[in-house]
């Protein structure tokens, strides 16, 4: 095992995480998430999802959302997502996912989702416009998670807040209907690059929904098109310092630096060691250098796997069906928990079978 599975006790956790296909998956994505999904998989039970479903809670073009779905899942495939110890598939062909979120709805209290950042942020100014979709967005993931009674959600610091809810709605339907149903699934955050910044501002996170593509390095950019956006990278005049304490107030010196770390699997204390007292004109290169042999590989191989869209339906289709066999009597399980007269359990698994 190494030292990013340790959190987990072998044998003892199931991992699900997801993923929106929105558009290029950025470095950030990379660093925050889908590495350590990738070294979460040797070790643990893994369902790793495309979330169709939260894509939607703002209006996508239905031709491009199916094309980039095809592309996440090409870019996870060539990040080293393995689909043979993997689930991989997408939110929408597992309809357990939204028929959870529905009993969560009722679950949740409107004051714990007013409190949440991400719905704020996303919404802006006109929240009245906003979708209910995009304000209940958090319960679908809270659904996407307890579908599977996952225990543990390796995510960027972005999602804590989210995976603070999910805790709160597993324990508030445990309570309401007195059984232990759910566990309390724990965040799995951790690496040198847990917030990745953009590399315009180090103060805003890159994002996918940034308008300035120089603001992050895209999975499928090519080797000119990384350094260029490392080159133009903003900073600030000073010489990189030899001590953390020295990062205080640096914000794109921070970023970078955690970028490297991450990149190179060190210590930021490393790479401080290593360049302290050198400026960025030394700097950059080195780090360009890195992010093209780290990051272009990945491009290459998602481009090669794009050239066959069959084999990568395939295999969300080979991904969905497993996913399902353990949704569905998770599901078949909540319903008589929540009281609904029907079908009996076994008879309800056999129907979806069938169908
Ligand atoms: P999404 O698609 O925005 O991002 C996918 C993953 O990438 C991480 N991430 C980052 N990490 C570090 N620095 C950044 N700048 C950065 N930007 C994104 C995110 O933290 C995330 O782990 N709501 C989720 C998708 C989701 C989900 C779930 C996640 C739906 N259901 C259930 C976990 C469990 C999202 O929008 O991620």
């Amino acid at each position: 095992m190494n030292s990013s599975t340790a959190q987990i006790p072998a044998g003892k956790g199931r991992i699900f995480s997801g993923i929106q296909p929105t558009g290029n998956l950025h470095l950030g994505n990379y660093l925050g998430a889908i590495r350590n999904w990738v070294a979460l998989q040797h070790d643990f039970e893994s369902i790793y999802c495309i979330v169709d479903l939260h894509a939607i809670t703002v209006q996508q073009d239905p031709a491009q959302l199916r094309k980039s779905t095809r592309e996440v899942a090409a870019s996870l495939i060539a990040s080293g997502i393995s689909t043979e110890q993997s689930i991989l598939f997408t939110q929408s062909c597992v309809p357990q996912h939204s028929e959870l979120a529905w009993v969560f709805n009722c679950v949740t209290r409107l004051g714990w989702l007013n409190r949440m950042t991400q719905f704020k942020e996303k919404a802006g100014k006109n929240r009245e416009n906003a979708s209910v979709g995009l304000y209940s967005y958090p319960i679908l993931m809270a659904a996407d998670i307890l579908t599977y009674k996952a225990t543990h959600v390796p995510v960027g610091e972005d999602q804590k807040q989210h995976l603070e809810l999910t805790r709160d709605i597993a324990q508030a339907f445990n309570s309401i209907y007195k059984k232990d149903v759910f566990p309390l699934p724990k965040p799995q955050i951790f690496g040198a690059a847990t917030r990745v910044m953009s590399l315009r501002d180090g103060g805003v996170k890159m994002s996918k929904s940034d308008v300035s593509d120089n603001s992050r390095i895209n999975l499928t950019d090519n080797p000119d098109i990384i350094m260029q956006k490392i080159r133009k990278a903003k900073t600030d005049p000073d010489a990189l310092p030899s001590e953390i304490a020295g990062l205080s107030g640096r914000l794109e010196a921070s970023n970078l630096i955690g970028i490297y770390a991450a990149l190179a699997d060190c210590r930021v204390e490393d790479v401080l060691f290593d360049f302290g007292g050198r400026g960025f004109g030394d700097f950059k290169p080195v780090l360009a250098d890195l992010a093209v042999a780290k990051l272009s590989p990945i491009g290459d191989e998602m481009r090669y796997l794009l050239k066959n869209p069959d084999d990568i339906d395939s295999i969300l289709t080979r991904g969905a069906e497993k996913a399902s066999n353990i949704a569905r009597p998770i599901l078949a399980e909540v319903r008589d928990i929540v009281g609904f007269l029907g079908l009996s359990t076994d008879q309800m698994i056999k129907l979806n079978q069938d169908h």
